[in-house]
């Protein structure tokens, strides 16, 4: 047996063990891959179940990592935002129906559609038709945030602030290596005016997904919803947007014109505003929130090329498109 074919029997034995749990006979579905990770430290699978009386389902088993405390906080926070949504089908996360913290496992409904990375791929030539896709992005994050919000309050960038001089500290005391030093310095360089402009600046507290990129993002005609939450935290929305649009950003902006404020062309930001109810291009925590999130991907990043996977290689190439874009802004 494979270490893949053990991981999808593993799986499988699980499922037959939670499925009863949701009232399910587990012998009476069919399974399918949807997808798996098979990174150092991030190991997990996810099953449509295919039952006969025409059930459709999802199954996680998350590997590793092994946190159990985290696991569960992200499954409270899907809670949460499924409460918050339940009167809104058009946007409502898939309900989960069972979950095993042993196995690390849940049992979910399914969500037709395609991710937002899959809609972004098939129009990655014609930034006009992703107009649609991405108004309905807006539209789910408008609803989101509006069914979720705790009030509003003036902004404050000093944690994310001291968060990056401390990584410009051990950069230039040799305790962090990062990749293409000169680029990132240029783009922390400009980071205290953005966060000037940003302080003080009245923002929205809303529930936060905490890993909110293209993938995470299901769209289908007028349907869009959120899966695989990371936590059960609240925060300013520019968090969660600023993760999007510079995931976005780096991955679909090819050669277009980019707008100023956080490097998504200007046309791909103009739908999302459109959706969300609200110009994004003059959110200036949005602004500072961006680079800040390039910067923290960049350092995660190996230094040495050596060490970068093919995908971490073209993240770095992602991430040093954008800084070049936000620097000549
Ligand atoms: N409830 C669901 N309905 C439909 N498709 C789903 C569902 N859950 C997961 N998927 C599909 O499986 C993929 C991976 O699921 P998920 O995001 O939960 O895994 P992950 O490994 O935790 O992802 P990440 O890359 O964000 O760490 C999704 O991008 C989506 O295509
Ligand atoms: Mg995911």
């Amino acid at each position: 047996m494979t270490p893949g074919d053990r991981m999808m029997a593993s799986a499988l034995g699980s499922w037959t063990r939670l499925a009863p749990f949701a009232g399910l006979d587990p012998a009476a579905f069919e399974a399918e891959e949807l997808w798996r990770r098979e990174d150092p430290g991030q190991v997990r699978i996810v099953l449509r179940m295919r039952g006969g009386a025409g059930q459709d389902l999802v199954f996680k088993r998350v590997f590793q990592p092994q946190d159990r405390g985290r696991w569960a906080e992200a499954l409270d926070g899907q809670r949460r935002a499924v409460r918050a949504l339940m009167r809104d089908p058009v946007h409502v996360p898939p309900a989960i129906l069972a979950e095993d913290a042993e196995t690390l496992s849940t049992v979910q409904d399914f969500v037709p559609g395609r991710t937002l990375q899959d809609h972004m791929l098939l129009r990655f030539d014609k930034p006009g038709a992703r107009a649609q896709v991405l108004q309905r992005a807006g539209r789910f994050l408008a609803a989101f945030h509006g069914a979720t919000a705790e009030g509003d309050k003036p902004f404050n960038p000093a944690t994310m602030l001291d968060y990056i001089r401390a990584l410009g500290r051990r950069a230039l005391s040799g305790d962090l290596t990062l990749a293409d030093p000169d680029l990132f310095a240029v783009l922390a360089e400009g980071l205290e005016a953005a966060a000037q402009t940003a302080a003080g600046q009245p923002v929205r507290v809303a529930a936060q997904h905490g890993d909110l990129h293209a993938r995470n993002l299901i769209v289908s005609g007028k349907r869009a919803t959120l899966i695989d939450f990371a936590q059960d935290r609240s925060a300013p929305v520019q968090y969660d947007m600023a993760r999007l649009i510079v995931d976005l950003g780096a991955r679909f902006s090819g050669d277009a014109a980019p707008e100023a404020t956080c490097g998504l062309p200007a046309a791909d930001l103009a739908a999302l505003s459109d959706g969300y109810g609200r110009d994004l291009s003059q959110d200036a925590c949005l602004a500072f929130l961006c680079r800040c999130r390039v910067l923290q991907d960049w350092a995660a990043l190996p230094a040495v090329a050596s060490q970068r996977s093919a995908f971490q290689q073209e993240r770095l190439l992602q991430l040093q498109k954008t800084a070049t874009r936000l620097a000549a802004a």
